[in-house]
């Protein structure tokens, strides 16, 4: 209907805002600079260290986690987003976490045959859990892994790359690090053999759930927190006790590559982790300052992965960062980045504005952020954004400054006069102290 008519216009219906899905974040631009600080030390460190980056698909074929992760896990029996595919009908899921697929590319691409491959990547994994602060239904991870490497090495090669991020990043007073050896598949099952045979030794002492899980899950009676059963739980035999001496070997040959390499670890005997391709190496590293969500990364070994997934036996280790739980800390400890820019252009008038964009580009050219403000208003509404823009400096060309081609210079966040200066001198007028602090 036209406007003319006399008639209002017709109120639209009012629509209810959408939200975002339950523990699935946003990243705001504020917060969001923390995580590039972390993305970036993390890309810089993975690179000193010889590990490249591969992308892999974030949707994959059902079955190859239900393959590699293990059917009876918690995050394949209850926290995949699964789905059929409309048209072929085929069973999909979001990834949970990365390295199944991984494996899946390195065996399809015959990535490691030849010679073993450094990889890392980033991205969102997805698990159905209970969000609460540090977990989430969409989170994202850093996942480095080895591939072809059997030594126990590389196993320390990750874990001293890891303690050279936390330095990086300044966290590695609050983060320690716990190690341990779940064997291989044959001495867990001959530990398991004894682990039942301990207990029903005790079985006077076994509470119910301990009754009910003893021929099915006896690893997880260890975790009870039952008072009258820990003094039995403490002497019930210990896997890492009764390692073969393959072993045995590769975890004394991690534990001095750490001690070598100055390293402090503690080693945690109950340290079982919740996926199931792991073997040998497992470890975490877990920080008190986040409550119960205290493990910041975790990893370990998986050599027999490949073949669970139809590949040659192709030994591997390697670990996830989980990144919402660093950031966290990060922001505990203080940590701040800011991605403001070195200047913020208010102008007003059409040879202003010419004269302000070409500021702008030749302060870019110096390497240097700059914003040029958009939308008009008044000298005083323009100076409110620069100064919200975060911006050390504001530069103003008005009519006259436009005719003298000169810009008036005024700091922003320390003290100082404003100052006129030729617009070819304003790179030099700002000085910055470093080009690295618009972006730290
Ligand atoms: P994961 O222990 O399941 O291992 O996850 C690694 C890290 O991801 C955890 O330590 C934690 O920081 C973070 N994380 C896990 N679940 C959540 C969640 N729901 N919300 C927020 N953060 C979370 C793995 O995923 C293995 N793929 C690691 C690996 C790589 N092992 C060998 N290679």
């Amino acid at each position: 209907m036209s406007s003319d008519s006399g008639s209002p216009p017709a109120a639209r219906p009012k629509v209810a805002p959408l939200q975002a899905v339950r523990g699935m974040n946003d990243v705001l631009p504020d917060e969001s600079a923390l995580w590039q600080r972390l993305e970036d030390a993390a890309r810089a460190v993975f690179a000193l260290y010889g590990y490249r980056n591969l992308r892999v698909p974030m949707v994959e074929p059902t079955a190859l986690f239900v393959r590699g992760i293990g059917e009876h896990t918690d995050v394949v029996e209850k926290e995949m987003y699964t789905f059929d595919d409309r048209l072929s009908g085929e069973s999909l899921t979001l990834r949970p976490e990365a390295t199944a697929g991984i494996v899946r590319a390195a065996i399809e691409h015959s990535l490691c045959y030849e010679r073993p491959q450094r990889v890392w990547l980033a991205g969102p994994m997805f698990r159905h859990e209970r969000p609460q602060k540090g977990r989430y239904r969409q989170f994202h991870q850093f996942d480095v892994e080895a591939l072809g490497f059997a030594g126990p090495d590389v196993d320390a090669e990750q874990i001293v790359m890891l303690a050279r991020l936390w330095r990086e990043l300044g966290v590695a007073d609050g983060i320690r690090l716990a190690i341990n050896s779940i064997g291989d598949a044959h001495e867990r099952r001959a530990h398991r053999a004894d682990l039942i045979a301990h207990f029903e030794r005790h079985h006077d002492l076994l509470d119910e759930d301990a009754r009910r899980r003893l021929h099915a899950n006896p690893l997880r009676i260890l975790d009870s927190k039952t008072p009258s059963m820990q003094a039995m739980i403490a002497e019930a035999p210990r896997l890492i006790d009764r390692l073969g001496p393959e072993s045995r070997a590769h975890f004394d040959g991690l534990a001095s590559a750490l001690a070598g390499a100055g390293i402090a670890f503690e080693v945690d005997p109950r340290l079982v982790r919740g996926l199931d391709y792991y073997n040998r190496t497992v470890f975490e590293w877990v920080t008190d300052r986040l409550g119960a969500q205290g493990t910041v990364a975790g990893g370990g070994r998986y050599d027999g992965l490949f073949e669970a997934l139809g590949g040659k036996p192709t030994p591997a280790c390697g670990f996830a960062i989980g990144v919402e739980r660093m950031i966290l800390l990060l922001q505990g400890a203080g940590a701040t980045a800011a991605d403001a820019p070195l200047a913020y252009v208010v102008h007003s008038g059409d040879a202003a504005g010419t004269l302000a964009r070409s500021l702008a580009e030749s302060i870019r050219d110096a390497g240097h952020a700059a914003i040029v403000h958009a939308g008009g208003g008044s000298f005083k509404s323009q100076m409110k954004k620069a100064d919200a823009s975060g911006a050390r400096y504001a530069l103003i060309v008005g009519e006259d400054e436009a005719a003298a081609r000169s810009v008036s210079v005024k700091p922003l966040r320390e003290p100082g006069e404003q100052r006129a200066v030729p617009a070819r001198e304003v790179v030099d007028a700002m000085t910055p102290a470093s080009p690295m602090r618009a972006t730290e």
